[in-house]
C-alpha cells in the first residue's frame, strides 16, 4: 500500500546519504576511498586519523537510520518503521548515488536497532563494545554484535523485529566478506590502525 511506500523510498533515501564521505571531502581529509580499506563507515574515516569526523560519521550514519524509523512510525505505524528502518539501512549499504556501491552498514543497523526495539539496540552496542575491547577490531565486533542482536531478538520478538533483524545481520555478513577474510587470514587491522 502507499504509507508501506513512502515508508520504503523515504527510509531508503534518508539512508543513502553516505555521511562518511560528505564529511572527509568536507574536511578535505583524502578519498575515503583511497585510505585503509576503502569504506565509507566510521571505522575507515578513523583510518584519516580525524577523530571527530570518525565519531560525525558514527552518529550521521545511526541517526539516519533511527530518524528513518521514528519519522515513519510518527506518520504510519509500527509495521512502517520497521521497513523504514530496515530501507535505510539497504540505502547505506547500496546507494543510488554511488552505483549501489556504499557501506558495510553497521552504524545504520545500531541506529535502527535502537529506534525500533532499544533493549535490542542496546544488546546489539554493549556486545560490539565488548567484541571490541576484547580484540580490537571493528569488523569482528560489527560480525559479533549483529549476531547477538539477532539471536537477542529473535529471544524477545516481535516476529518481525526477529526477521528485521536477522536480515539486516545477513547482509552485514555479506557486505563484510573481505573483512572475514582477512579476520580468518589474521591480517584484519586492529582499530585507528591504517592497515
Ligand atoms: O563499519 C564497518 C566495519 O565493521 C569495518 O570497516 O573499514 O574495517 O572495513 P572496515
Amino acid at each position: 500500500d502507499l504509507t508501506s511506500l513512502a515508508a520504503l523510498i523515504g527510509g531508503y533515501l534518508l539512508g543513502s546519504v553516505p555521511f562518511g564521505l560528505v564529511i572527509t571531502r568536507a574536511l578535505g581529509l583524502g578519498d575515503l576511498r583511497q585510505i585503509g580499506s576503502g569504506n565509507i563507515g566510521a571505522t575507515n574515516v578513523l583510518r584519516t586519523g580525524h577523530k571527530g569526523a570518525a565519531l560525525a560519521t558514527l552518529l550521521l550514519d545511526s541517526g539516519k537510520g533511527a530518524i528513518a524509523v521514528l519519522l515513519a512510525r510518527a506518520l504510519f505505524g509500527e509495521a512502517e518503521a520497521e521497513l523504514a528502518g530496515v530501507a535505510a539501512f539497504f540505502g547505506h549499504c547500496f546507494p543510488v548515488w554511488l552505483r549501489f556501491q556504499g557501506g558495510k552498514g553497521v552504524a545504520t543497523f545500531l541506529g535502527t536497532l535502537i529506534a525500533l526495539a532499544w533493549p535490542v539496540g542496546l544488546v546489539a552496542c554493549a556486545s560490539w563494545l565488548a567484541a571490541a575491547a576484547a580484540f580490537r577490531i571493528s569488523s569482528l565486533s560489527a560480525l559479533i554484535a549483529a549476531l547477538v542482536a539477532s539471536g537477542f531478538a529473535w529471544f524477545t520478538g516481535p516476529a518481525g523485529l526477529a526477521i528485521a533483524a536477522s536480515l539486516m545481520t545477513a547482509v552485514v555478513f555479506w557486505r563484510h566478506r573481505p573483512n572475514i577474510a582477512r579476520i580468518l587470514a589474521g591480517t584484519e587491522p586492529k582499530i585507528g590502525k591504517k592497515g
